[in-house]
């Protein structure tokens, strides 16, 4: 813990301290989501709508939240997901997500979209990492993505498959928020509007990389994708950026995961922002959970010691959540440590910080 971010005691200070460091169109970009931004909120009703079920007398005075990363020891469940334009929120931008994910010791998404980029957020930290391609050209253009990332130590390769379109982000349109990297990033859509399960083949065909889609919402594409041989099975549904009034990514998690039915890795994002949060969803079946606007959160509030303060928030208030259920590890967790609840508090994208109020709860 550094001295500056050690004043961080909860991780609503982080948000409080991200709030005060952005101005207000950054700042919208982060917390907005699509058009009524129903799925926003439905991702944390989704997470507020289970309890536990804690067991006791079963000795956990030695406790570990250590998992595994594709076959690779991590210090935590949790994968930084990809963040377009982070350099919004953190002026060396996706160069310290990689400082910040190798510090701390858990990996990396990167985005095709965000500075500075493949090769130099590699050359900045030697941070675990997959890369996330948003298509915007043809097979040989993806090709190329997939050749550069194994070269540069990326461990595995996943396509965003939520984002047929760019969706209407209304707090950015009616605050004329002007996003510097669209214009890059939205020259080519048309290719990811024409992406189809035959490019998820070709790719796997050709490339040595295990494969991720991040993007899954329904568990008959979860068998689909399984069917093509992908390594892991991302649901998610953009935390609530993309599609409006999807159903919140952990009430689908249950239903993708018995689809898969083991053959693949089941991960999921979408409101995570508690430790709690976390084991609620290793509990019910997923190997990792993304952290979108959590981890966003973090490096706008303190840049890499930020983020590092928030992950080392998340770790205590996850250990101190497995040992108050009665288990040592993470894998020890089952299905039956939760139970359906109804939320208590009207959910939204800071719901799972009551003490913050009305000024960042209901309106954000
Ligand atoms: C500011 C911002 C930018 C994002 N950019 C990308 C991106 O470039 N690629 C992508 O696959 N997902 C992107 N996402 C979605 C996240 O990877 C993740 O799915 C989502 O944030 C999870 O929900 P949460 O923010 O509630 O944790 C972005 C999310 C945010 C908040």
């Amino acid at each position: 813990m550094s001295e500056e971010t050690g004043q961080f005691l909860t991780l609503q200070e982080i948000v409080v301290a991200a709030r005060a460091n952005l101005a207000p169109g950054p700042w919208g970009y982060l917390v907005g989501g699509a058009e009524t931004e129903t799925t926003v909120r439905r991702n944390r009703h989704a997470l507020d709508s289970i309890a536990f079920r804690p067991r006791v007398l079963r000795d956990v005075s030695t406790v570990s939240a250590k998992a595994t990363f594709l076959g690779r020891p991590v210090r935590l469940p949790v994968l930084i997901a990809p963040i377009g334009g982070v350099e919004s929120f953190v002026a060396s931008g996706a160069a310290a997500s990689a400082r910040a994910a190798a510090q701390f010791g858990v990996p990396l998404m990167l985005s095709s979209v965000c500075q500075p980029g493949l090769e130099a957020t590699a050359a900045a930290a030697d941070s675990l990492r997959v890369f996330q391609l948003y298509v915007r050209g043809d097979d040989a253009w993806v090709d190329d993505w997939g050749h550069r990332a194994r070269e540069h130590g990326y461990s595995a390769f996943c396509f965003t498959v939520d984002s047929a379109s760019y969706s209407r982000r209304e707090r950015d349109l009616v605050g004329r928020f002007i996003k510097p990297w669209r214009a890059n990033a939205a020259s080519g859509a048309g290719f990811q509007a024409a992406l189809s399960w035959d490019q998820v083949k070709r790719f796997k065909d050709r490339h040595r990389l295990p494969v991720i889609l991040k993007g899954i919402a329904t568990p008959e594409d979860a068998e689909i994708a399984v069917r093509h041989g992908v390594e892991v099975v991302y649901v998610s549904n953009h935390g609530g950026r993309q599609l409006d009034h999807g159903l919140g990514s952990t009430a689908v998690l249950p239903e993708v995961l018995e689809a898969v039915g083991g053959r693949a890795e089941v991960w999921v994002d979408g409101g995570f922002m508690r430790g709690t949060d976390v084991v609620k969803a290793i509990a019910l079946g997923a190997r990792c959970v993304g952290l979108g606007r959590l981890a966003c959160l973090g490096l706008a509030a303190a840049a890499v010691p930020g983020l590092v303060r928030a992950l080392e928030l998340l770790e205590e208030e996850i250990t101190v959540c497995l040992r108050l259920l009665g288990v040592t590890s993470l894998a020890e967790l089952t299905p039956a440590h939760v139970a359906a609840a109804p939320p208590v508090f009207e959910p939204s994208a800071f719901s799972a910080f009551p003490l913050l109020g009305e000024d960042l709860g209901p309106k954000s």
